[in-house]
């Protein structure tokens, strides 16, 4: 392809290595996760109601573009165009744009010159003499060099939002099957309504092949999963959905025009940008999905099968000719029906660490609980989180630092948002607090009068903690105003406090312990007397804080409860704190609800414990051995 000068060539050949080299690391995925029972649109958000009831037979403006990114390789351009043309296109009006990038001005000798022109010809001569029935062919020729980054970026701007674009090296060969398939993912993964994900960016019909979070080691798939959900773009063989290609453009022009740099910590693409610059774009395109949490389709057909393969031609990637990565597929690969497709709720999705993300997971009501809690408890023990009253920075920090330390069994639990939904579209578990309460209420599980939204922190974090006794599990309840330096910090907790309760002397720390005398005290009846103490409680808002209320009722019970001093064990922010860029011997960082959120991120920033970028994305992508 499209590329640097000849003595620019061994980062590329380092690049091709990283290919080439195979580190068999067993990727064994997360405890089994309890599948959401599918009802109507559980998961997803539509992605706008004008899709509804449509599909590309009944869209007029449902568009196909084949984008083919040429250069100097006549003979693999040509058996490029050659597999396009004898695809199958099912009647379908599909347009073919072909880019030929020009040869780069350099001081040739005239020979060298004269040959490179005549081969320029030749190119422009095949192309316009090759026969396409399918729909236009337009040719643009260009200039100068551009190079692969603007061949793929300028190759499009979405007319509409029912134009797609598949984008091919001239390198490729595709599957004669490879158009009835990408049909068949737009019409059951974005124009039906009720398996659409707004998450969806693409699909690769390329194999996939390597971990980026994980050093690019090889991906291991287990066999029989047709399709699965991957972050990784596939540059060998990508088809383009509108709206995410166009966030995409933007939000590269403001990163460019800002000077901000595509770096994403941990990820083998981010050494690929510091060696090649601006001759690739995938880090770009990476950084982008991982700020915003999207994700392509890709196939696991088995036997290093693909709808797509890169033939690798020597050129500007290769040195010499490496040759196919897989094999293409016919109709007679298979012995079942590739086209019918599996709802989208079936569907893994996996992200740039290749562990399993489960988005979606959305407790609206008290029948969604069970299955969301089954499927983040660990070791019998969740992590109730409150964001009520913190900002989405802090929350979205707390998060990064939950991937740091590979916590795993949290469920974010706020006020009813757009924001909350997003976290659980990118597969963060979450509690819409107002919904449930609203539920809770109307299933008669709790009674009170009047509206007291402010109340649903409370009322829900002691309803959370019912439902984790019923299910045997521990539970721990924090707010979003702290930070955990290393993950022990619950371990020695429950190991070394032998009482039922543990409650914070001037935090949100609460955690009670799975046991049947709690269980039985714990009650619809208690639920309701926490309420009744909540709606009684006189202002100001400190005294209607949960461990305050909550501990006064168990102690009255008779239920012990170990108090722990933060300033024991935890460092906490505050006007005049004196900032010790030396966490280790601390096990938490907090601070109260009253100061400003500007404080606490700078002084979080002199920590080292600011995990967000500009854009408000985690800095790292951080995987786990076993995770
Ligand atoms: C190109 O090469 C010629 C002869 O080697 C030299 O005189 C000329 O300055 C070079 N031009 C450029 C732009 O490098
Ligand atoms: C849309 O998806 C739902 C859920 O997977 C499925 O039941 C339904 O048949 C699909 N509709 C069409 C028109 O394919
Ligand atoms: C737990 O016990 C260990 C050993 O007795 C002690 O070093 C540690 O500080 C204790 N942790 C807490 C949080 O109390």
């Amino acid at each position: 392809m499209v590329g640097p000068p000849k003595k620019h060539f061994l980062p590329l050949l380092l690049l091709v290595s990283l290919f080439a080299i195979f580190f068999f690391s067993h990727y064994h995925s997360s405890v089994p996760i309890t599948p959401l029972i599918p009802n109507v649109n559980p998961n997803f958000i539509p992605i706008n109601d004008l899709n509804k009831n449509l599909s590309p037979q009944n869209t007029p403006t449902f568009t196909f573009l084949i984008k083919v990114l040429a250069f100097n390789r006549l003979d693999s351009l040509s058996r490029c165009l050659q597999s396009l043309a004898n695809a199958n296109y099912d009647g379908d009006i599909v347009h073919l744009h072909v880019y030929i990038d020009h040869f780069p001005f350099v001081n040739d000798s005239s020979n060298v010159l004269d040959q490179k022109l005549e081969d320029s010809q030749r190119m422009l001569e095949f192309v316009d003499g090759f026969l396409w029935n399918f729909g236009n062919k337009v040719v643009h020729y260009r200039t100068g060099n551009v190079g692969l980054q603007a061949q793929w970026l300028e190759a499009w701007w979405p007319s509409s939002n029912d134009e797609f674009a598949f984008v091919v090296e001239d390198d490729l060969e595709v599957s004669p099957l490879f158009y009835k398939f990408v049909k068949a993912v737009i019409v059951n993964y974005y124009y039906n309504v009720s398996s659409s994900s707004p998450s969806i960016y693409g699909v690769s019909l390329q194999r996939p092949r390597f971990v980026p979070g994980k050093h690019g080691n090889k991906l291991h798939l287990d066999t029989g999963r047709e399709l699965f959900l991957y972050q990784l773009v596939g540059t060998w063989g990508q088809i383009l959905f509108p709206k995410p290609w166009k966030e995409f453009r933007l939000w590269y022009d403001k990163c460019k025009a800002k000077g901000i740099k595509p770096f994403l910590d941990g990820m083998v693409t981010t050494g690929w940008y510091k060696r090649m610059g601006e001759r690739i774009w995938t880090p770009w395109f990476i950084k982008f999905i991982h700020y915003s949490g999207y994700f392509n389709i890709y196939t696991n057909l088995g036997h290093e099968r693909a709808l797509s393969v890169s033939h690798r031609d020597a050129g500007v990637n290769y040195g010499k000719t490496v040759g196919p990565d897989s094999q293409l597929v016919d109709e007679s690969s298979f012995d079942y029906n590739l086209l019918e497709m599996q709802p989208l709720s079936n569907l893994k999705w996996y992200d740039f660490c290749f562990r399993e993300v489960v988005p979606g997971r959305v407790v609206r009501g008290v029948d969604d609980l069970g299955s969301v809690l089954q499927s983040v408890q660990k070791l019998q023990t969740v992590l109730l989180v409150s964001i009520f009253g913190t900002s989405e920075t802090i929350t979205r920090n707390l998060l990064c630092h939950f991937e740091r330390l590979n916590i795993q069994n949290y469920i974010i639990m706020g006020p009813h948002s757009d924001f909350l939904y997003d976290l659980a579209r990118r597969g963060h578990p979450v509690i819409d607090a107002n919904n449930l309460l609203d539920n809770m209420r109307a299933q008669k599980l709790i009674r009170f009068q009047g509206s007291k939204s402010e109340l649903a922190d409370i009322l829900v974090k002691a309803y959370m903690i019912k439902k984790c006794l019923e299910y045997e599990y521990n539970s721990w309840t924090i707010d979003a105003n702290m930070l955990f330096v290393s993950n022990d910090f619950f371990h020695e907790f429950i190991i070394n406090k032998s009482k039922e309760c543990i409650a914070g002397k001037s935090s949100e720390i609460f955690f009670v312990r799975s046991s049947s005398s709690v269980r039985k005290i714990w009650t619809d009846v208690f639920l309701n007397k926490v309420a009744t103490a909540a709606v009684q409680a006189p202002l100001p808002t400190e005294n209607k804080n949960f461990v305050f209320l909550v501990t006064k009722l168990l102690e009255q019970n008779g239920v012990g409860i170990t108090w722990v001093d933060e300033t024991s064990f935890g460092m906490k922010i505050s006007i005049n704190s004196v900032i010790q860029s030396i966490l280790g011997a601390w096990k938490i960082v907090y601070w109260s609800m009253e100061i400003g959120l500007d404080l606490v991120q700078r002084q979080l920033e002199e920590m080292g414990m600011w995990a967000l970028d500009g854009d408000s994305s985690c800095k790292a992508v951080i995987c786990h051995q076993s995770s």
